[in-house]
């Protein structure tokens, strides 16, 4: 075979039993880095995932999923009884970018501006579509056919609302839907001038750092958290104080005692991520009643409120707010999907300038022809039937994960149904390591979450986290059986 001996190059790359990178992305990294170094040439044969994997001395299912990853994104095409082959139509900017002339676009070099953010790699699994990893949506075939009928509508009224330049905040009139959807379901206070659409969480949080920045500014972040914050907060170079969670959420006595002239703090009140508590009424008003006194800004995240399963739900802490000291921060790419990239920021009237400046300087504006697609959905009552609509079938997807993961690992694992969200947490039992099962689970296909991982400084509690949302009925019990044959080895 033509590259036989770039392949003996290859075959020397050794999988690092201790590195955090589960089995598979090594694999994976290891064959891309080598395409794209140019060690491995186009239209060059793979070798087949049993050789590859007795080579290694790794499972085949790990090859496989390596594979399968280098095959979605392009890298390698399939030719049915043939083999892999690498992609032999690697277009030319890519092959002038990474050719072996110039150096790769270096992984290196972005590693090193993210210095100190130990789980970079983690974050670019995300886009790791198996079961069951995170913050994945199901649309049904209604909202489908409802989404292609509104954006060719859009595309037909094509006209000079959509052309120019407009209001960073995005429309008004997506601004009005959002403020009555917030009004009627989460009691937040708004008025539209208040509203600024973004691209999703993500972006509001950036949008609140450069805001907020400034020498020595200390924030509080929830210990666990949601580590993209966190992420966001060190790459900006803040001061962040962890500060534990109970089961009555973040303790707040403890924040105020840690850090009592904190810039801002970062919590999840009605859904703690990852624990699924709910802040305490007594602790939401000792909250505000600190950021009132103490002129600190409260960013309230109210991620997947919009899947509340059973039990009463609390309305928006924002809702509560007298002084004007909340940022309330939600999501269309959880309701919705999150490959839409939408979301909005209810901003206190003392911030609005600021934010909208920022934001303004960021990207200047959403995207016209998705907001008047988003706009059209709301108004005509499409977005409440599909909320209900995937409420149901979320809470079938969580019941059917509870029962297959109480049927085939009760005795690992103990397993309460959330009343709401998108993700169950599933704590081990006897000493069992999470990290551990993590990487075993990946080796079989299944994407499970460690949830020690978002510990800072709090003691860890080892639990595995599940996503339920996105992987219909029929798909849990055999992904659990998968994650059984993980917990065996
Ligand atoms: C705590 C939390 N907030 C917000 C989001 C949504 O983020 P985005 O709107 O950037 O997709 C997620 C998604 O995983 C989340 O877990």
């Amino acid at each position: 075979m033509k590259s036989r001996q770039s392949w003996a190059q290859l075959y020397a790359f050794e999988i690092d039993r201790a590195a955090d990178a589960p089995v598979f992305r090594q694999i994976y990294l290891a064959l891309r880095l080598a395409i794209l170094s140019g060690t491995l040439r186009p239209a060059t044969k793979l070798p087949s995932t049993r050789e590859l994997a007795v080579q290694l001395g790794v499972s085949r299912s790990a090859v496989v999923a390596a594979f399968e990853q280098l095959l979605a994104e392009g890298y390698a095409s399939g030719r049915k009884g043939a083999g892999t082959f690498i992609a032999s139509d690697l277009p030319e900017p890519f092959a002038a970018i990474h050719g072996r002339k110039s150096r790769p676009a270096s992984v290196a070099g972005t590693a090193a501006s993210f210095r100190g953010i130990d789980d970079f790699v983690d974050v670019t699994a995300q886009s790791d579509e198996r079961p069951f990893n995170l913050g994945r949506t199901l649309v049904d075939a209604r909202t489908a056919e409802l989404w292609r009928k509104l954006s060719a509508r859009s595309l037909r009224s094509f006209g000079r609302q959509h052309l120019g330049y407009g209001d960073p905040r995005g429309t008004l009139e997506l601004r009005k839907s959002v403020c009555e959807y917030l009004q009627a379901s989460r009691a937040v206070r708004c008025e539209p001038e208040q509203v600024v659409i973004t691209a999703g969480t993500q972006q509001a949080l950036d949008i609140i750092i450069r805001v907020m920045q400034g020498p020595d500014k200390e924030v509080w972040i929830e210990d666990p958290g949601y580590s993209l914050t966190r992420l966001a907060l060190v790459a900006a170079g803040a001061k962040v104080c962890p500060v534990p969670v109970d089961q009555h959420g973040v303790n707040v006595t403890e924040g105020i005692r840690r850090a009592p002239k904190a810039r801002a703090v970062f919590i999840t009140p009605s859904h703690q991520f990852p624990k699924g508590v709910a802040l305490s009424m007594a602790r939401r008003l000792e909250l505000l009643a600190w950021a009132r006194e103490s002129g600190g800004w409260i960013v309230e995240d109210d991620y997947a409120s919009e899947f509340r399963y059973g039990g009463r739900p609390l309305a928006s802490l924002q809702g509560l707010d007298e002084a004007g000291r909340v940022i309330y921060i939600g999501t269309l790419n959880k309701a919705l999907f999150p490959g839409l990239r939408l979301g909005y920021a209810v901003v206190p009237p003392s911030l609005v300038r600021a934010f909208v400046t920022a934001r303004y300087l960021m990207d200047r504006q959403p995207s016209s022809l998705c907001q008047a697609v988003v706009t059209a959905f709301m108004a005509e009552g499409h977005f409440a039937a599909h909320i209900r609509r995937m409420r149901e079938m979320y809470r079938g997807q969580r019941d059917a994960l509870v029962t297959a993961l109480r049927r085939r690992l009760g005795e690992h694992l103990t397993v309460d149904p959330p009343d709401q969200g998108m993700h169950l947490v599933a704590y081990t039992r006897r000493g069992l390591s999470d990290v551990t099962i993590e990487r075993a689970a990946r080796d079989h296909g299944v994407v499970i979450r460690a949830m020690s991982r978002l510990y800072v400084e709090a003691p860890a509690q080892s639990a595995l986290m599940l996503g339920f949302s996105g992987y219909p009925r029929q798909t849990i019990a055999p992904a659990i059986g998968r994650l059984a044959r993980a917990f065996e080895r």
